[in-house]
C-alpha cells in the first residue's frame, strides 16, 4: 500500500540535521538525539521494549542442537524478541563467546551487522574493511544504540533509507536498486538491510554479503553458494559441510501474495496510527496481528478468523517441520556410523552433499520465524523438498554402512537439549562460566550497554 503525506514529513526530519551535507553526523547516530523532535515516533520506537519473551528454541525442539552440531547455533537459540534488545541479546548469546581482549573469537565483527546504528558511524569512522577485519568483541566498547533512527533514516534526507551499505550493493546484485524503487517499496527495504540471508565474505575483509548474485529463491542462494564450495561449518558428527540460512523473511515475503497486493512489511508491522490529534507511524514494530483494525481490515473481514488461519498456518509449518528434521537429525548419525566403520571422503561426498542441500532447505524455511504469517505455503514446499533429500542421504549411507558392514544404526538419546549438547561435545557449564566473567569483568566495565549475566 502506497502513503502520501511521505514528502512534507521527510522535510520535517530533514530540519533536524539543519544542513545540506550529505554525510549522517556521528550524533545522528545516537537515539535520543532524535527524541524531543519526533515525540510519537520515537515513544513508539521505544515501546519495543514491551515486547520480551525469547523463548528457548533449543529446549523446545532439541533436534536442532543435533542439526547445528558444531555449530554456535548448538550453544544456544531463541526467538527473535524486540528491537531495543538487539544489542544485549547478542552479547549475552552463548553464540558470541567471552573474548577477554580485542584478538579473541569466536565470532567476527560483522555480527554486529544488524544490531546497532554505532557499526555505521563506525564505518564513517575506520571504513567497513577496516571495521570488518576486526572481531566481534574489539568493538563492544563503542556500542551503545539498539537498532535506531540513523538504521533507517538518511538525517539529511529524513527519507527511509537503508543505513547499510553491504545491503546497497545486493539491492544491485539483485537488480533492484534502492533509487529505482516505489516508495514504499524503499521504506519496506529498511527492514531488508537485516531480515535477510547473509554470509560472511571470507574473500572482502568478512564483510556482510546477501547471496542474491543469481536470485534470492532457496535454488538460486544454494547453487551460489556451491558454486563458491561456501560452508559455514562442518558438522561436528555428520562432517558435511554445511550452511546456516538466517532470517530470510525478505525473500520469503517477495513471493507471497501480500507481495503481489503491495502490502509490505511496513503496513503490516508500522501502519500509519492517529493520537492525540496526530497521524504519525507506529514505530513499534512487532506483532502485526495487534494492527489488524488499521491495516488486515482492508481485506480480511475478521480478526478471529485470521487468528484461526494464521494458527493452522503454524501447526501446518510445524508438522512439515518435524517430519523433515527427523530425517535430517538421523543422516547426521547416519553419516557419523559409516565414518566410524571406514568411509572414505570419495564414498560419503553425494550423501554429505544431500544432508547440506537438506538441512539448507529446513532452514530457509524455518529461520524466517513469521513464515507461516508471511509465506507459508514456500515453507511447506521446502520442507517437503528437505525431507526428500535427506531421506536420500540416508539411502546413499545405508549403501556405504552396508558395504562397511553395519546392518544397523543405533540412535542415541537426545529427548533433551541438555542430552543433545552433550552429544555434539558441548561443555555447556564452561561456556556459561565463561560468559559470566566476560559479562563481569570486561562488559559491564568497558562496555556502554551494561548487559548483566
Ligand atoms: C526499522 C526502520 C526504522 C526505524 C528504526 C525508524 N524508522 Fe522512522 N520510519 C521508517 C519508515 C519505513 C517510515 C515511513 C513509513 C511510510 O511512510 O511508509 C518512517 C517514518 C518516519 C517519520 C515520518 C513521519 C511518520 O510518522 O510517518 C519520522 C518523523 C520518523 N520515521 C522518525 C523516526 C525516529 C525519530 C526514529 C528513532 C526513534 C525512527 N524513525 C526509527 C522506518 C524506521
Ligand atoms: C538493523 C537491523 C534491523 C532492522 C533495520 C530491522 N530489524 Fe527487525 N529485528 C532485528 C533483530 C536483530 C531482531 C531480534 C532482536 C532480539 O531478539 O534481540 C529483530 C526483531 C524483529 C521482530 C520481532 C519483534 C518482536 O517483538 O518479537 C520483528 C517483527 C521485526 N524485527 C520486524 C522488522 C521490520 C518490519 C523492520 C523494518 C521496518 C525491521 N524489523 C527492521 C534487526 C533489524
Ligand atoms: C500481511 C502482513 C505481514 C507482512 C507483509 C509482513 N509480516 Fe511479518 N509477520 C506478520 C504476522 C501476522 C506475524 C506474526 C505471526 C504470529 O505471531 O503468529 C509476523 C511475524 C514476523 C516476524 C517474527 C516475529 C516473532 O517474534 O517471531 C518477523 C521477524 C517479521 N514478521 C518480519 C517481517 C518483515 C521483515 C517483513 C517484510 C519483508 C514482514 N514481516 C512482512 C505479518 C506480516
Ligand atoms: C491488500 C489486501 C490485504 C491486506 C491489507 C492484508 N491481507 Fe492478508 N491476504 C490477502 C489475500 C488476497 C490473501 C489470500 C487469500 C486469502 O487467504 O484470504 C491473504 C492471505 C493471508 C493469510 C494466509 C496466508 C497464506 O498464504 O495462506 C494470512 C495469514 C494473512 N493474509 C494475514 C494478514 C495480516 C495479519 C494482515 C494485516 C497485518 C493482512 N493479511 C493484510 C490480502 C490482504
Amino acid at each position: 500500500m502506497k502513503r502520501t503525506q511521505q514528502f512534507a514529513l521527510s522535510v520535517a526530519i530533514a530540519a533536524l540535521c539543519g544542513t545540506a551535507v550529505a554525510k549522517n553526523s556521528p550524533e545522528d547516530y545516537s537515539n535520543p538525539t532524535w527524541k524531543e523532535k519526533y515525540p510519537e515516533q520515537y515513544a513508539s520506537w521505544a515501546s519495543t521494549s514491551e515486547s520480551t519473551d525469547k523463548g528457548d528454541i533449543l529446549a523446545d525442539n532439541p533436534n536442532a542442537v543435533i542439526l547445528f552440531g558444531g555449530y554456535g547455533f548448538a550453544k544456544d537459540y531463541n526467538k527473535p524478541r524486540g528491537h531495543q534488545f538487539a544489542i544485549t541479546d547478542l552479547t549475552r548469546s552463548l553464540r558470541t563467546g567471552g573474548p577477554m581482549d580485542n584478538s579473541q573469537g569466536p565470532m567476527a565483527a560483522s555480527c554486529w551487522g544488524c544490531k546497532t546504528p554505532d557499526m555505521i558511524r563506525m564505518y564513517d569512522e575506520v571504513g567497513e574493511a577496516t571495521f570488518s577485519d576486526k572481531k566481534w568483541g574489539a568493538w563492544g566498547h563503542e556500542m551503545s544504540n539498539s537498532i535506531g533512527c540513523a538504521d533507517c533514516h538518511d538525517a539529511e534526507t529524513g527519507k527511509p533509507t537503508p543505513a547499510r551499505p553491504f545491503a546497497m550493493r545486493a539491492f544491485v546484485a539483485a537488480g533492484e536498486k534502492f533509487e529505482d524503487q516505489e516508495e514504499n517499496i524503499q521504506a519496506a527495504m529498511t527492514c531488508a538491510q537485516c531480515h535477510v540471508e547473509y554470509y560472511f565474505d571470507g574473500t572482502d575483509h568478512k564483510k556482510v554479503k546477501f547471496p542474491w548474485d543469481g536470485g534470492q529463491n532457496p535454488d538460486a542462494m544454494l547453487a551460489y553458494y556451491d558454486a563458491l564450495n561456501f560452508k559455514d561449518w562442518t558438522h561436528k558428527i555428520s562432517k558435511a559441510p554445511m550452511l546456516k540460512a538466517q532470517h530470510p523473511e525478505w525473500e520469503t515475503w517477495k513471493p507471497s501474495v501480500h507481495a503481489e497486493m503491495d502490502v509490505t512489511c511496513i503496513d503490516c508491522h508500522m501502519p500509519e496510527v492517529e493520537a492525540n490529534g496526530k497521524t504519525f507511524t507506529r514505530h513499534n514494530v512487532g506483532n502485526a496481528i495487534g494492527n489488524f483494525d488499521v491495516t488486515c481490515s482492508g481485506c480480511h473481514d475478521s480478526k478471529a478468523e485470521l487468528i484461526e488461519t494464521l494458527h493452522d498456518n503454524k501447526v501446518a509449518v510445524k508438522e512439515a517441520q518435524s517430519a523433515a528434521e527427523a530425517v535430517i537429525t538421523k543422516a547426521h548419525f547416519d553419516a557419523g556410523e559409516a565414518w566410524k566403520a571406514g568411509a572414505t571422503d570419495a564414498e560419503m561426498k553425494a550423501a554429505l552433499y544431500d544432508i547440506r542441500h537438506a538441512q539448507w532447505r529446513w532452514d530457509y524455511a524455518i529461520a524466517s520465524h513469521g513464515i507461516h504469517a508471511h509465506n507459508p505455503s514456500l515453507a511447506i514446499e521446502q520442507l517437503e523438498l528437505a525431507k526428500k533429500t535427506g531421506e536420500q542421504a540416508r539411502a546413499k549411507l545405508k549403501t556405504i554402512l552396508a558395504k562397511h558392514g553395519v546392518s544397523k544404526v543405533t540412535y542415541p538419546d537426545y529427548s533433551t537439549k541438555a542430552k543433545a549438547q552433550v552429544l555434539v561435545g558441548l561443555d555447556k557449564a564452561k561456556l556459561d562460566a565463561q560468559k559470566k566473567k566476560f559479562l563481569e569483568e570486561r562488559v559491564q566495565k568497558e562496555w556502554p550497554n551494561k548487559v548483566e549475566y
